[in-house]
């Protein structure tokens, strides 16, 4: 980092901003220390200091090996569900399907369902996927996103969970990922300010069988049966108070195998179910 560089770090630091996120907003905006691009800065220096997200200040974030863009249209990708991919990557090796056949349930920006198909590509694996969203301005930036990293084979559904996807898919999906939105409407008050940044939306859903925030999920496992090959396998993120529910509802709806895994924090976050 140049000197200016390094000065103009130090004014944001003495602004109240975070050392870490003052070296990322001066490495974004001033380009190779052009004073013309410090009003950028400082504009962008402003959003953070009234509370907007980093991530919706750059316009872009990484995920897993991706680069991503991200606006206030869509979730910010979150590290647990980097861990999901990791998941699912090991089940689809298990699986040893030759041409992976994934949807990707509330794709948002398409961090889950774009990231397997890179790292799939990565190893050789020429996987399809379904992207599905009930949000229009997801499946936009979602697209954007596969076309900034040349992923192609995929298929982009404006649909509430399963209603308007092909049913002519039934019985074909090899893998089905989901991280719905599942707080709970009361929780959500409780929680971190970033989170009213986000579309609520992506978030908050209703509750069902006496549990916060479990509806979308009661959906996705209930449903999921139907659209999975014979050897399919669905992988849901969910709450850390969700557990018991997400666990008895895949036994509910006929899953041969359901396991629970914590994420890296110790918190009980992904779920896999086999049929
Ligand atoms: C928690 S965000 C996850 C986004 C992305 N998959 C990720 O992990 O970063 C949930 C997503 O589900 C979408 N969603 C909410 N309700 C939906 C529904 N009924 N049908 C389809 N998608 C829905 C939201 O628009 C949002 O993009």
């Amino acid at each position: 980092m140049t000197d200016v560089n390094s000065d103009l770090v130090a004014e944001l630091v003495a602004w109240g901003i975070d050392r870490r996120e003052a070296r990322w907003l001066v490495e974004e905006f001033v380009v190779g220390g052009d004073p013309d691009t410090v009003p950028a800065l400082k504009a962008a220096a402003r959003r953070r200091l009234d509370g907007e997200p980093l991530q919706y200040i750059i316009g872009h974030w990484p995920f897993r090996s991706l680069d991503l863009d991200v606006d206030p249209r869509v979730l910010i990708p979150r590290p647990e569900t980097e861990e999901l991919v990791g998941v699912a990557l090991i089940e689809l090796a298990k699986m040893g399907v030759v041409a992976p056949a994934i949807m990707d349930l509330g794709c948002g920006s398409g961090a889950i369902g774009l990231a397997l198909l890179s790292e799939l590509r990565e190893r050789g694996v020429a996987a399809t996927l379904v992207a599905v969203d009930e949000s229009l301005d997801s499946l936009v930036i979602a697209r954007r996103n596969a076309l900034k990293h040349q992923l192609h084979a995929v298929s982009f559904v404006h649909s509430s969970w399963f209603d308007d996807v092909d049913p002519s898919l039934k019985g074909h999906i090899d893998l089905i990922v989901a991280n719905p939105p599942y707080v709970g409407g009361e929780e959500f008050a409780g929680l971190d300010a970033v989170l009213a940044h986000e579309p609520h939306g992506a978030i908050v859903a209703p509750d069902a069988h006496g549990v916060a925030g479990f509806a979308d999920l009661a959906i996705i496992i209930s449903e999921a049966p139907l659209w999975l090959s014979p050897a399919g396998v669905l992988i849901c993120e969910h709450a850390n108070t969700q557990r018991d529910a997400v666990v008895t509802g895949a036994r509910e709806a006929g899953f041969a195998s359901v396991e629970d895994l914590d994420d890296l924090a110790g918190h009980p976050r992904i779920m896999v179910a086999r049929r």
